[in-house]
């Protein structure tokens, strides 16, 4: 006891955790991440549509900030990220007559924002997730089919990652994606990797996003999955770590009446079991994990509040909604 999470981890890898410019301005929870923490990651500031809201206009100020509280504090930083299907631009895949721009177009435009973005922070941000989520998860086929991918075909992914390791040689630069521990999605995720590290695309590893519940992924399939990414030569991160106290669920929706939200103890409890089995994996392949971020601070507010549920509250992460350990912290600390 009275170990943080940082020092409990210190010979295993950094702890993260994802943040807002805001998060940051509050004292009690920049304390508390100060405290545990030695990792973060900026939760929406970096993407294309906050960073790059206009061709010829970037929004800094929030990334600014954020990277400037990394470096007063000594904090490593992930990027997060570079090239998504969601939280893009408007502009981004249409001309101005509202057309669908040319693959050369898209191509050169996702070139000038990741030399832009990740030449500014050159030197500060020590890994970037380069391309998310452009894996189906459908089995009929092997890429999302974004914009993106409808003007690029695959072409894109391995471009993005060119375009990073031209600007910064020195960053680690990661696909992102969930799901990955599910055995169809796995296999695709592979595939893909497969075919980028054959051609000598720059990728260094893969990050498992880990939105996970209380019966989800299992130990085998979380070890599995480390250990298939590990065989290709790169390493794992665990990038958006959080385990709800309800089963995933595919699609968007609203509450239905009477629905029970509540949480219980048999609910924490299942979730510090979860917690204990996959900390317990992490740090038997520590040889291959090199980072764990957890996606936001506490419980007082999560992404999951509103996803995939609306006005569902969550209860994902280590701190309760006043900023206090919870059973499942005690479970990954002490070990
Ligand atoms: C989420 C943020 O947490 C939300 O604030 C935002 O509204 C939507 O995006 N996978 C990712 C993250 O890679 O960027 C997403 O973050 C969560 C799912």
């Amino acid at each position: 006891t009275g170990k943080e999470l940082k020092e409990s981890y210190r010979n295993y890898f950094p702890i993260g955790v994802a943040v807002s410019a805001r998060t940051l301005k509050d004292p009690a929870q920049s304390e508390l991440i100060l405290r545990q923490f030695n990792s973060i990651t900026p939760e929406n500031a970096m993407k294309m549509g906050p960073i790059h809201p206009e061709e010829n206009r970037y929004f800094w100020r929030d990334a600014d900030s954020i990277v400037a509280f990394a470096q007063k504090h000594n904090l490593r930083v992930r990027g997060h990220n570079l090239c998504w299907h969601e939280q893009t631009p408007k502009w981004l895949f249409y001309d101005k007559n509202g057309k669908l721009v040319t693959k050369e177009v898209l191509l050169r435009r996702l070139r000038d924002h990741i030399y832009n973005v990740v030449g500014r922070y050159k030197g500060k941000i020590y890994a970037w997730d380069v391309v998310n989520e452009a894996v189906s998860d459908d089995s009929t086929r092997l890429l999302r089919n974004s914009l993106w991918y409808q003007i690029c075909g695959e072409d894109f992914i391995l471009k993005a990652f060119q375009y990073a390791h031209e600007v910064d040689p020195q960053a680690i630069l990661f696909y992102n994606d969930y799901n990955t521990e599910r055995p169809e999605k796995r296999e695709r995720v592979y595939r893909l990797l497969k075919k980028l590290v054959d051609a000598k695309v720059p990728v260094n590893a893969v990050g498992l996003q880990a939105h996970w519940s209380f019966d989800e992924p299992t130990s085998n399939e979380l070890i599995a999955t480390v250990k298939k990414f590990a065989s290709l030569g790169l390493k794992v991160q665990i990038t958006e770590l959080d385990i709800s106290v309800y089963p995933w669920e595919k699609n968007h929706r609203t509450l239905r009446p009477g629905e029970d939200t509540s949480y219980s103890p048999e609910r924490e409890q299942k979730q510090a079991d979860q917690y204990d089995m996959v900390f317990k994996v992490f740090r038997k392949y520590k040889k291959y994990i090199t980072g764990v971020t957890f996606w936001n601070v506490s419980d007082r507010y999560t992404w999951l509040d509103t996803y995939p549920v609306e006005g569902r509250k969550n209860y994902p992460l280590l701190f309760d909604q006043n900023l206090q350990p919870k059973k499942a912290y005690w479970r990954v600390v002490n070990f």
